[in-house]
């Protein structure tokens, strides 16, 4: 099996040295960065926006992994692609016309993600699956850091799991909340194939390691 492709969430980065965590992220193993992107009506609470993701862009090696937490995520598609934006990642539930949103992504040049909130299941997938390059499972309500584990979404990754696999799809599996060893262990081996963690891995004296970690789950 595959290395883990661990995506460390910069919502748990100190924003008063951030060059100090970028510098960190730069040098470990992770593959991706994970950027939390809220706005305050999708959801109750307001991260970072513009400013920061092109001071992120210009520095960091890994590839960007953006969660936009926000209605109508679709009108900064280009804006992103420009950036250099690896895979841009939209809400399912503030999507009315999805199909469209995931073909604009892919034709500004980005990897298209799908995210479900965690009463959303996944077989509202089934149409847009083919389509998609990842599904993200938020594992806890999306809006903050630090929140504990939701236990049912080890059971909905594997079902999104065999949904792939019956469907013969390529699609990347992305779970999003409350990721440690043991969530991610057991994530890992229901089918996920990429683990977002904020808190377990910024909070720790040591993140370089907890990310190697991870990756060998
Ligand atoms: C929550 C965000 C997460 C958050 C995860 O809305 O989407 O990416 O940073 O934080 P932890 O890993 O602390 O649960
Ligand atoms: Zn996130």
């Amino acid at each position: 099996m595959s290395e883990t492709i661990v995506s460390p969430s910069l919502l748990a980065a100190d924003f008063g040295n951030l060059q100090n965590d970028l510098e960190m992220i730069n040098a470990s193993e992770a593959q991706w960065l994970h950027l939390d992107i809220m706005d305050g009506v999708f959801v109750e609470n307001i991260s970072f926006g513009f400013p920061v993701i092109e001071s992120v862009a210009k520095h960091c090696t890994k590839k960007l992994d953006v969660h936009l937490m926000i209605v109508e995520p679709w009108k900064f598609t280009e804006r992103l692609a420009e950036l250099g934006v690896y895979m841009m990642g939209v809400h399912f539930e503030a999507c009315p016309h999805l199909h469209r949103v995931v073909q604009r992504i892919k034709k500004a040049g980005m990897k298209a993600c799908v995210t479900l909130n965690p009463h959303t299941p996944v077989e509202l997938l089934e149409d847009i699956l083919p389509d998609l390059d990842m599904v993200l499972l938020m594992s806890v309500n999306p809006g903050f850091g630090g929140q504990s584990f939701i236990e049912n979404t080890v059971e909905k990754t594997a079902r999104l799991k065999a949904m792939i696999e019956r469907k013969g799809c390529n699609t990347l599996i992305q779970i999003d909340g409350g990721v440690n060893y043991d969530t991610g262990k057991r994530l890992v081996d229901a089918g996920a194939d990429s683990l977002v963690a904020g808190s377990f891995v910024f909070g720790n004296d040591d993140p370089k390691e907890v990310i190697k970690n991870l990756k060998e789950l």
